[in-house]
C-alpha cells in the first residue's frame, strides 16, 4: 500500500505478478508458499486477528484458502467468507468440507459486498492485498458493520498488512518492510478509514525479529 503512486521498480512488478498467480492458477500451492515465506508463522500471524474479534457475526474478506474461516467457525462464531478468486474458493471449499465446517463461503469482491447494512459485528481481513485501502472497500466494511455500541464495538480487524522486521536479511525480502518504514502507510490508512467512519488503533505484536501489528478500525457514531 502506498500513499502516492510512483512507478514501481521491475522487481516489485514481478512480485505483484507472482502473487496474482498464487491467487489464481497456483492457488493449490498458496498454503505451502505462505508457510515458507513466513518461516512457518503465517497461520500464527493471521490468527492474531482473532484476539480482536467483537461479537459473533464475523465476515472475512479475501479469505483465500479458508484456513481462518475454518478456525472462526470452530470457535462458535457465525462466519461468512468472501473471496473473488474461483481457484482460491475451490481450495477453501475443499477445506471446509473436510473440516465439516459450518462457515459459509461466497464469491464476492470487498468493493461491493452482497450483505445488508449492519449485518456483522466484526469484519476481518488477513494479509490483504492493496484492495483493503480502497475507499470503497473501507466504506463497504463500515456499512455492513452493526451500529456502534457504548464502549467497544463493531470493527474491521486487519492483520498482516504492514509486517516489519528489524533483521536486515529478512528486510531484503519484498514481503517484509524494514522496521519503522510503514508509518506513512499507517497514517494514510488512518485518514482513509476516518473518511469511512472508522477509527484506527494499532495493536503491536512482536514475534522474534518480526512485528505483525493488528489494525483495529472501530466504527464510530455518525456525527
Ligand atoms: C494474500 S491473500 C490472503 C488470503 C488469506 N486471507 C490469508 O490470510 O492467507 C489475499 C487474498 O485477497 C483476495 N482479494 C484480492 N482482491 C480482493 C478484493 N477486491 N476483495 C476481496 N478479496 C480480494 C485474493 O484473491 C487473495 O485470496
Amino acid at each position: 500500500m502506498c500513499p502516492s503512486k510512483p512507478a514501481l521498480p521491475w522487481w516489485a512488478r514481478l512480485y505483484l505478478w507472482a502473487t496474482e498467480r498464487l491467487y489464481h492458477e497456483f492457488a493449490w500451492a498458496y498454503d505451502a508458499v505462505s508457510w515458507l515465506v513466513s518461516l512457518g508463522r503465517w497461520h500464527r500471524w493471521r490468527s492474531l486477528a482473532l484476539d480482536h474479534v467483537w461479537g459473533e457475526r464475523v465476515l472475512e474478506l479475501g479469505c483465500g484458502t479458508g484456513a481462518l474461516l475454518t478456525e472462526t467457525a470452530r470457535r462458535g462464531w457465525r462466519t461468512v467468507g468472501v473471496e473473488p478468486s474461483p481457484e482460491m474458493r475451490r481450495v477453501a471449499h475443499r477445506r471446509l468440507r473436510r473440516a465439516g465446517s459450518a462457515a459459509s463461503l461466497l464469491a464476492a469482491d470487498a468493493r461491493a459486498l452482497p450483505f445488508a447494512t449492519g449485518a456483522f459485528d466484526t469484519v476481518v481481513a488477513t494479509f490483504p492485498s492493496d484492495y483493503i485501502a480502497r475507499p470503497e472497500v473501507l466504506a463497504e466494511a463500515a456499512r455492513v458493520l452493526a451500529p456502534p455500541a457504548a464502549g467497544s464495538g463493531p470493527r474491521l480487524v486487519i492483520a498482516g498488512l504492514l509486517v516489519e522486521t528489524d533483521n536486515r536479511w529478512l528486510a531484503l525480502l519484498p514481503w517484509f518492510a524494514p522496521a519503522g518504514s510503514t508509518v506513512r502507510a499507517q497514517e494514510f490508512l488512518r485518514e482513509r478509514a476516518r473518511d469511512a467512519g472508522l477509527v484506527l488503533t494499532v495493536q503491536p505484536h512482536r514475534d522474534g525479529p518480526v512485528q505483525v501489528p493488528v489494525l483495529v478500525l472501530e466504527k464510530q457514531h455518525a456525527e
